[in-house]
């Protein structure tokens, strides 16, 4: 029989982020954070991306006077909070052997000016890390995940002022001394690249509170204020716990030439080369000189010390961690050529490849390739820490999800890796699914787009019993992971 062999040590997991799951926005003292202020809209045309995700400050006050839940989906998620221990318990019996999650910021410090950490936070985080290490589980974890405390939008308009490094390596500085006897695997930011197309729900930045200033500035200024506060946090990582590995961690949509026409090709290679140009900061040391003329060319200022760049470049990641949904294509001249409906990374339009009900195209072999990419660039560990299907899913009255078009999307992405690992000579660290259980869309703020291997009972007006019910690829994640490191190839077949 054929085998696929996983290297020894592989890390088979789920992934997911505090403000998506966790709900209890006030409870234990935690403070408000950017997600808090996101609401669900049914009206709202969820294609149009940068409007659901840009906020007004006159809209934060709107969230701030109200108290309610319903409608916040990040404020209630799927009740993680309180169901962890049950959640964690039935994802260990699929054979997980890590579980990526975030700290809430706000949940340890408030108002993440605080003097002091929140006691109650720290403590829920010392509960939920060790029943991850109880049930056999290593915990991957990132430390800004889209959930920054909201007071430091609203007293020092975000990562634009240079003291919110400060609060941020503050709080890193605390909870990685609390868990690092816990934690071995440590992201300092969720997908850096993200602030550039999604600012306020990605750093919190907020156009209408920079009358005087080029908002592309404010954006270009946060990035680099992540990119030293992320450097910061590796050196302190690598001092002090040197068994522990700092990720880099980055959005990778695959971008193909619409035709072989090479002023197409080109166009596509620079997008790509484009969105690399975070992780290159991060794994190589130093900005890109593309960066730095695009910058320059937008006729912004971006204040950059000597001291910054040295740290940036005395201290690069371990890993290069990234995010694979899918892919599209580009063209030099795109005019009457059909887009993709998807909200987050449009494109032209792949005739190649199907979509998901969201209008992602969905393309297993780009997950190939990325890999190729990365590994050829960097030379460095990979890990595949988000990969998974956003579907509407439907349960039936005897209380089962049958998602065989997830079990697809998951069986079609994993043999990519597989093959990749046994032909393409990367070295990968290791494969999470989006989706634990159900939970909160980060881009939609919608309960009905599903990624979990768990149905969660609520809908996208806050109403259901949040009770868990096993979906089939659930079952069929579960099987994967008993062959453990010898995967009969005939398991991918359909
Ligand atoms: C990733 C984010 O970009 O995409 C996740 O890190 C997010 O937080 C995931 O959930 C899927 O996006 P969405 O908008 O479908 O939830």
């Amino acid at each position: 029989m054929d085998y696929y062999q996983v290297p020894e040590g592989f890390m088979w997991g789920v992934a997911t982020s505090a403000n998506q799951v966790e709900g209890g926005w006030n409870e234990d003292g935690k403070g408000m954070s950017i997600a808090d202020c996101e609401r669900y809209n049914s009206y709202q045309n969820l294609n149009d991306y940068k409007k659901v995700n840009d906020m007004t400050t006159a809209e934060i006050q709107a969230a701030l006077k109200d108290k309610t839940t319903k409608a916040w989906g990040k404020r209630h998620g799927v009740d993680f909070y309180h169901h962890y221990k049950e959640d964690i318990a039935t994802l260990a019996k699929t054979g997980i052997n890590s579980f990526r999650i975030s700290i809430a910021w706000s949940r340890i410090y408030p108002n993440g000016d605080d003097e002091k950490p929140n006691e109650a936070g720290l403590r829920y985080y010392d509960s939920l890390f060790q029943t991850m290490i109880d049930n056999g589980i290593q915990p991957v974890v990132t430390l800004s995940h889209y959930e920054m405390p909201l007071n430091l939008v609203l007293k020092y308009d975000s990562w634009y002022d240079k003291r919110v490094i400060s609060f941020f390596t503050q709080f890193a500085q605390t909870v990685i001394t609390r868990y690092h006897n816990l934690v071995n695997y440590w992201i300092p930011i969720n997908e850096i690249d993200s602030i550039i197309r999604h600012p306020y729900s990605s750093a919190g930045l907020v156009k209408d509170r920079f009358p005087n200033l080029n908002f592309d500035e404010v954006i270009y200024q946060s990035m680099h204020n992540q990119f030293v506060a992320a450097a910061w946090i590796t050196k302190f990582i690598h001092d002090k716990y040197p068994n522990a590995k700092v990720g880099s961690m980055i959005t990778s949509t695959m971008v193909y030439p619409y035709t072989s026409d090479p002023r197409n090709m080109l166009k596509a290679t620079q997008i790509m080369r484009k969105s690399y140009n975070f992780s290159d900061i991060q794994l190589r040391g130093k900005y890109p000189k593309v960066l730095l003329k695009h910058i320059h060319d937008l006729n912004v200022h971006v204040k950059m010390t000597d001291t910054e760049l040295r740290l940036i470049k005395e201290n690069t990641a371990d890993f290069v961690a990234f995010s694979y949904y899918s892919s599209v294509c580009t063209a030099y001249d795109t005019t009457g050529l059909k887009v993709t409906k998807a909200n987050r990374t449009t494109g032209v339009y792949n005739k190649y490849l199907p979509e998901s009900d969201w209008g992602w195209q969905i393309d297993p072999v780009g997950l190939r390739i990325i890999l190729i990419n990365l590994y050829d660039r960097y030379q460095k560990p990979l890990f595949i820490v988000e990969n998974g299907l956003g579907a509407k899913d439907k349960l039936t009255l005897d209380g089962k999800v049958h998602d065989q078009y997830r079990i697809d999307y998951l069986r079609k992405h994993i043999s990519q890796m597989l093959l990749s690992l046994k032909d393409d000579g990367i070295e990968l660290m290791g494969y999470m699914v989006w989706g634990t259980t159900d939970m909160v869309s980060a881009s939609t703020t919608q309960m009905s787009k599903r990624y979990g291997l768990i149905y969660v009972d609520l809908n996208d007006e806050g109403d259901g019993t949040y009770k868990r019910y096993l979906k089939d690829s659930y079952f069929w994640y579960q099987k994967l992971l008993s062959y453990k490191n010898k995967i009969p190839t005939m398991f991918f077949n359909k």
